[in-house]
């Protein structure tokens, strides 16, 4: 449900899964055989729904799809838990995402079979937060000691959320929380840096501290989670990441997104050494195939 039910140990054992199947992915191509996924998403995306269904196929599972929500008998008035009663009995495990905080949650308690969070509303991605946390890892060789900034919509962004959240069980160097005034990261989340002792500030110019940076988090603003239009044309747009802005990065800086991408990273800036968001991209097979295999051969 959250990034925050996992201890570090475990994190580390499932990295290592993953890179064990990123050596020898022809190993893995029978341990799910007979499996089913269902994805359900009741809100739009593009990489997790497909690398879940792709990691299933590459461990020789298969998937059904829940498809879109006005083809399936949602469009006649059922209701959630009578749909998550019937995934539940047509496959294994199940994958959602909703735009109500805790949806996830309740499917579990209705479902017999695992359910995993692919995001619930503002709050939580926390499948997101592990691919990030490995992407790292394997750029970087490490997660602990580093300097980080997180970059963008950190009220409603539930990728950076979780982002932040997943540092907290690691040993950063520091967090830089860098956001307009208005987007702040939220105080549930803050609380949890306090309270780990986790070196944070918050800061709006991201040109103030990009030199000190080894990951740079960029998101997106969540123009379809703000209450108020008027709300979101005072702040879209805010920090556009560009050569100019990167000019005094370190030359190692890796720069990471969950993606889509609007306008917040500059496409100049692919093709520099800086930009691994692709890859992380790429890397959510390998560990959601990783996390498939050690919940379904318990
Ligand atoms: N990062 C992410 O959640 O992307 P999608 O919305 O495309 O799944």
């Amino acid at each position: 449900m959250s990034i925050l039910d996992f201890k570090k140990e475990e994190l580390e054992y499932l990295f290592q899964e993953a890179e064990n199947i990123l050596r020898d992915p022809t190993k893995y191509r029978e341990v799910l055989r007979g499996k089913i996924l269902a994805t359900a998403f009741f809100e739009p995306s593009t990489r997790t729904r497909l690398s879940f269904q792709s990691a299933i196929l590459r461990l020789g599972g298969s998937y059904l799809d829940l498809g879109e929500l006005e083809k399936s008998s949602i469009a006649k008035g059922e209701n959630i838990a009578d749909t998550i009663r019937m995934l539940d009995s047509y496959a294994d495990i199940i994958v959602i995402r909703h735009k109500l905080e805790g949806a996830a949650k309740f499917a579990a308690e209705i479902a017999e079979n695992p359910v995993i969070n692919a995001g619930d509303g503002r709050k939580h991605h926390p499948t997101q937060a592990m691919l990030d946390m490995f992407t790292v890892k394997r750029l970087k060789n490490r997660i602990d000691g580093l300097t980080y900034g997180v970059l963008g919509d950190l009220k409603y962004g539930r990728a950076a959320a979780s982002f932040i959240l997943a540092l907290s069980i690691f040993s950063p160097k520091k967090i830089y929380l860098i956001s307009p005034g208005l987007l702040r990261a939220r105080e549930d989340v803050t609380s949890i840096l306090r309270e780990r002792g986790i070196s944070f500030e918050e800061v709006e110019n991201p040109g103030e501290v990009i030199g000190e940076l080894d990951v740079l988090y960029v998101t997106r603003i969540q123009r379809e989670r703000f209450p108020d239009p008027s709300e979101y044309e005072k702040v879209k747009g805010s920090y556009i990441v560009d050569l100019k802005l990167l000019r005094n990065a370190r030359e190692d800086l890796i720069v990471l997104h969950p993606l889509p991408r609007v306008d917040e990273i500059a496409l100049e800036v692919d093709g520099t050494r800086y930009a691994k968001y692709f890859e992380q991209a790429r890397l959510g097979v390998p560990l959601r195939m990783a996390l498939l295999k050690l919940i379904l051969e318990g």
